[in-house]
């Protein structure tokens, strides 16, 4: 043991000597090395050995954010770390890397550091890490962290809805979604996610109350589209979404253009495979109010003549204000003659649109719309 212990220390200790410039590749050949030496000592007591210690926390240094960082704090009980573990469990949020670091975290008791870290405002970061809690799999710690961004609306909206994706995963945190669902608080741009991942729970009750409770939407003769997660499985046919997005009965290209075809009113479509995802993509179609891109925000404005102008907001300067209504006509107003202007929490973008398509035609449109690339 000693002897094993010796060089590995020797290793490590050579890999600590060398200049910790950029990752050059004999740097990460060194790290290597070191890993492969460490690995061998199971069972060493650090606080017992001073130097390895030392060097460990070196090869530590050179690993973070990588699963080898997550290796040595498990092996060696490396107090402290919480903050390099936190940067794995954001990079690898999906994958056993990611899960491995989280539960070190939790096991740590970092409820504080975590909540933080969901609150900040690098909410990119934070959609990870309520991923990465959920895939933990720690009930107890879902339900703490993750349920009360839930039912506040001020929270940023891609956490709310991977923080209700997470809690989906546990009966009792898809059990808790369904409460909020019965007793109202449940926000609406949260349905269409509890909506789709609570109609495919594997538990029977929880499944048949989502059923009721939050109906997934409807596609044509009224029957409920199967859920998200299903569709975006499904391949379609491209070129006869191209017909659908233009057919007269669905009429998407009343308010989008794509490569100059169809009339500029809601975003240009042109590149929009680069934009979303095929998931995203059945998002915007199935529910267009949770998410409204911005600077496409619909308004309503009162005139002191009594009349009304609905529309997004074309220009607005001192005097005038111009809105773009559905069909793309520019009206400008003079400020003088607005009494009343209110942003709407409804899309301008009407929600049902397919009802108008069989299941398969929606399909074959989020496989053209998910085909639209920057340069094809
Ligand atoms: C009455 C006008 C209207 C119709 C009809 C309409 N849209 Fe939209 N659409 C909008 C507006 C306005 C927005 C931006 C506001 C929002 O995000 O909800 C939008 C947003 C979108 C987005 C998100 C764009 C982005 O950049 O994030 C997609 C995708 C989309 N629509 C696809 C469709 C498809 C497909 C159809 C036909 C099934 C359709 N739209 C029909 C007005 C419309």
């Amino acid at each position: 043991m000693t002897r094993i212990l010796g060089i590995a220390c020797c290793c490590v200790l050579l890999l600590g000597a060398s200049v910790p410039a950029a990752d050059t590749s004999a740097d990460a050949e060194k790290t290597a090395l070191a890993m492969e030496a460490l690995g061998r000592l199971q069972g060493v007591d650090l606080e017992q050995n001073a130097r390895l210690k030392e060097a460990v926390l070196r090869v530590l240094e050179k690993t973070r954010g990588t699963p080898n960082f997550v290796k040595l704090v498990q092996q060696f009980k490396l107090k402290g770390q919480e903050s390099g573990l936190l940067e794995v469990a954001a990079k690898n949020s999906a994958n056993e890397t990611g899960v491995e670091a989280m539960r070190l975290i939790l096991a740590g008791k970092y409820g504080g550091m975590l909540q933080a870290a969901l609150t900040s405002t690098n909410t990119s970061s934070a959609v990870k890490i309520a991923e990465a809690i959920g895939n933990a799999g720690e009930k107890e710690a879902v339900m703490r962290l993750l349920l009360p961004l839930v039912p506040e609306a001020q929270n940023n909206l891609a956490l709310r809805k991977q923080a209700v994706r997470s809690l989906a995963q546990s009966a009792e945190g898809a059990g808790a979604i369904l409460k909020l669902a019965r007793e109202d608080k449940l926000p609406d741009d949260l349905k269409f996610t509890a909506s789709s991942e609570l109609n495919r729970v594997r538990w029977p009750e929880l499944k048949q109350e989502a059923a009721k409770l939050l109906p997934l939407p409807q596609g044509q003769n009224a029957q409920p589209l199967p859920p998200l997660a299903e569709l975006a499985k499904l391949n379609g046919n491209p070129v006869n979404g191209a017909k659908v997005f233009s057919s007269a009965t669905v009429g998407c290209n009343n308010c989008h253009q794509i490569k100059g075809q169809g009339i500029d009113f809601g975003p240009n479509l042109s590149e929009i495979g680069s934009k979303l995802g095929k998931d995203a993509l059945f998002e915007a179609i199935l529910d267009p109010s949770a998410g409204i891109s911005f600077g496409f925000e619909a308004w309503q404005l009162e005139l002191k003549s009594g009349d009304e102008a609905y529309g997004l907001i074309a220009s607005d300067t001192a005097e005038e204000i111009a809105i773009k209504a559905v069909g793309g006509i520019v009206t400008r107003y003079k400020k003088a003659e607005v009494t009343k202007r209110e942003q709407m929490k409804l899309s301008i973008m009407p929600a049902g649109l397919q009802q108008n398509m069989t299941t398969q035609e929606l399909v074959d449109l989020v496989e053209y719309l998910a085909s639209l690339k920057k340069g094809s």
